[in-house]
């Protein structure tokens, strides 16, 4: 568990995320100290962090030569997140550069750290910044993005800072032991499908994505290879996830699914899929009227394809019931032939805490009780090794 984060802001236009990012710290939690570049002072105020982090923050190297405050970071976190990063503190961090209490602190640090960088995308581009990048990654600091969009500076390309509730994301993450997903191929479904009714109406259900959605990060931020097929558009997207589709109905789900099962090693089926379609889709609006009746017909199992077209991939399955939830969920498990099955009551729809139990074919392997949607995925991601 992060208890306290020690927070290095550079002097760049995401600057202002970082206000974002303490207050998202602080909701969980977390304890936040924060350290500036003199630069980031042009982007945000000292009132500002002060008053967000509830801490008096640093930037000047000398002012208690007698604390040594450059060192404090050595006791006082958990971790050393440096966000955003400029290309000139991240050109300083691969030379081991020590000109200010930042970059001071970070060589002296010796716990996990991570650097965060955001730039426009010529400075990014760069050789210069991708080597000195790549010189911080293989000495084992972690490296966060950055994004693809829209630019400060209004151009369109690669150097946006990662949206800050993925940063909180990923130092979570960090807290846990890295399971061996490199290179892995995971599929994960997501979301509750949407099923035409006519030309604006649509039945479907209350499923939130949060847990394939939090599955899906996970897996990326443990270097496996992850493809995504969501209904959840508007969810934030890591930029580790390299494959994602954004789908609406079970048909173009079914269609995504089967494109890409041949290449995978495990597939966690978390979507909620319409259990029902309609007879006969009307192509124009319904017009108004007093009763309305609508005959619905069986959907396609897209599990159950799965199930019996798979060959080595490990196949995961959700079941979600009101009552009697064991013995549908070993019905289940049986008849779409899973290596395991997750129960869940109906109750844990959108829930951030929820109990699950998983099973195989021989019977109960784990009951996880009250866990937040990152533990449960990492006890999910175990699964597959
Ligand atoms: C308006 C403005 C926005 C800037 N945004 C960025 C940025 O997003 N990323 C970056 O690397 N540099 C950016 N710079 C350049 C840095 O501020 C400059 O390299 C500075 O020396 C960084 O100082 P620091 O790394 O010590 O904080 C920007 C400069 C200006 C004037």
């Amino acid at each position: 568990m992060i208890k306290e984060v020690f927070l290095g802001i550079s002097g760049g236009i995401a600057a202002y995320k970082a206000c974002t990012l303490i207050r998202l710290l602080k909701k969980a939690g977390i304890g936040v100290k924060v350290v500036l570049t003199k630069n980031a002072f042009e982007f945000v105020t000292k009132i500002t962090i002060e008053t967000l982090s509830q801490e008096p923050c640093c930037f000047e190297l000398f002012a208690n030569p007698n604390e040594m405050t450059h060192l404090k970071s050595r006791k006082l976190a958990d971790v050393f997140v440096i966000a955003p990063a400029t290309a000139n503190v991240i050109a300083k961090l691969a030379c081991g550069l020590a000109d200010d209490l930042l970059t001071s602190s970070f060589l002296a640090y010796e716990g996990p750290k991570l650097v965060v960088p955001a730039m426009n995308s010529g400075m990014y581009n760069n050789p210069v910044t991708l080597e000195n990048i790549e010189k911080l990654r293989s000495r084992g600091i972690e490296i966060l993005g950055p994004d693809k969009g829209v630019l400060a500076c209004e151009d369109v390309g690669i150097g946006r800072m990662v949206e800050p509730e993925l940063i909180l994301q990923k130092i979570k993450v960090m807290s846990y032991p890295k399971l061996p997903l490199q290179n892995k191929k995971i599929l994960i479904t997501a979301g509750g499908t949407r099923e035409k009714i006519d030309s604006v109406r649509v039945i479907t259900n209350l499923s939130s994505g949060k847990l394939g959605h939090n599955l899906a990060h996970m897996a990326a931020l443990m270097g496996a290879k992850v493809s995504l097929v969501t209904t959840c558009k508007s969810a934030l997207i890591n930029p580790e996830i390299k494959d994602i589709c954004y789908v609406e109905s079970s048909e173009d789900m079914y269609k995504e699914v089967l494109a890409r099962m041949k290449n995978i090693d495990c597939l966690y089926m978390a979507a909620a899929v319409s259990d029902f379609v309609l007879k006969e889709e009307r192509l124009s609006k319904i017009k108004k009227q007093d009763e309305l009746v609508l005959d619905f017909k069986k959907n396609r199992d897209i599990l159950a394809k799965v199930g019996e077209l798979k060959k080595q991939q490990k196949l995961i399955g959700f079941c979600l019931e009101d009552q009697n939830l064991e013995a549908a969920a070993k019905d289940k498990l049986q008849r779409k032939n899973l290596d395991y099955i997750v129960a869940n009551k109906s109750e844990v729809i959108g829930k951030d805490i929820r109990s699950v139990q998983i099973y195989d074919k021989s019977g109960l392997v784990q009951a996880i009780d009250k866990a937040d949607l990152l533990e449960i995925s990492y006890q999910l991601l175990k699964l597959m090794l």
